[in-house]
């Protein structure tokens, strides 16, 4: 039977829904640690699930190992693979709790490994990246949403920063500027590294604060007072990822 994918970040570790649990630590080509990788099913339906920043320890974003998480989930074939992220809101309309189905992406990481390429091979894979979302397992995320009644927020540029530390406000209106309309810091390599491997990859974000410097955050970001939103987001992007398997 057909494994789907599922990739927690900073609101998921675990996915308690998970029915005959299995933990598998995956050796890879791409560092020492293995990747732990839980599956089980969730009505019916086979779910490999990924904790991006680690169960025990935990990555931060630009220390995540993307290439072994990546290569670890490929082993199971999934038909699709969907990441959960959590984001800040560049623009003021969007609201603390919504959860928005991102098109588009704008790099701003730096010195992570962003390719399977080593140098060493015959060629060189200059994968197509225009649009850097599977588009068919976006559109399914969001019908899957019109059939749940669930709002959420169709499109818009994810941009990725480097953290941990949270963005200036002089950078948010850059990515403004940009065209961007939610920071996170996860999705790059994550995003290149799954169409290098040709895995379906699409991602649903919970947006748990304004950006630096915008609306409620003008004085300052304190995380922790998003953790309501990030649960329920959350929440409703896990009931969304299975509906749409
Ligand atoms: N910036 C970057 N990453 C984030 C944010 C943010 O404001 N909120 C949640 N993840």
């Amino acid at each position: 039977m057909a494994n789907f994918a599922l990739i927690g970040g900073s609101g998921l570790d675990q996915l308690s829904l998970l029915e005959g649990k299995v933990i598998e630590k995956i050796d890879t080509p791409y560092g020492k640690e293995p990747v732990e990788i839980c599956r089980g099913v969730i009505d019916g339906l086979n779910i490999v699930f990924l904790s991006r920043h680690g169960t025990t320890e935990k990555k931060p974003p630009h220390m995540i190992n993307y290439r072994a998480n990546i290569w670890a989930l490929s082993q199971f074939e999934p038909k699709a693979v969907i990441a959960l992220a959590s984001v800040g809101a560049v623009l003021p309309e969007d609201d603390i709790g919504a959860i928005a189905v991102p098109d588009q992406i704008i790099d701003y990481t730096w010195g992570r490994e962003t390719s399977y390429n080593t140098g060493k091979e015959k060629f060189i894979n200059f994968i197509d990246f225009t649009y850097p979302f599977d588009m068919d397992l976006r559109e399914a995320i969001v019908d899957a949403s019109e059939e749940l009644d669930l709002p959420i927020i169709d499109g818009g540029t994810y941009a990725c920063t480097q953290g941990p530390r949270l963005e200036t406000a002089a950078e948010v209106d850059r990515i403004d500027n940009d065209g961007g309309h939610y920071v996170g810091m996860t999705l790059m390599p994550e995003s290149c590294l799954a169409r290098e491997l040709n895995l379906k990859y699409a991602a649903i974000c919970q947006i748990v604060n304004t950006a630096a410097g915008r609306g409620a955050s003008e004085k300052g970001i304190v995380l922790d007072d998003t953790k309501e939103a990030l649960t329920k987001a959350t929440k409703e992007s896990v009931n969304l990822a299975l509906a749409t398997f």
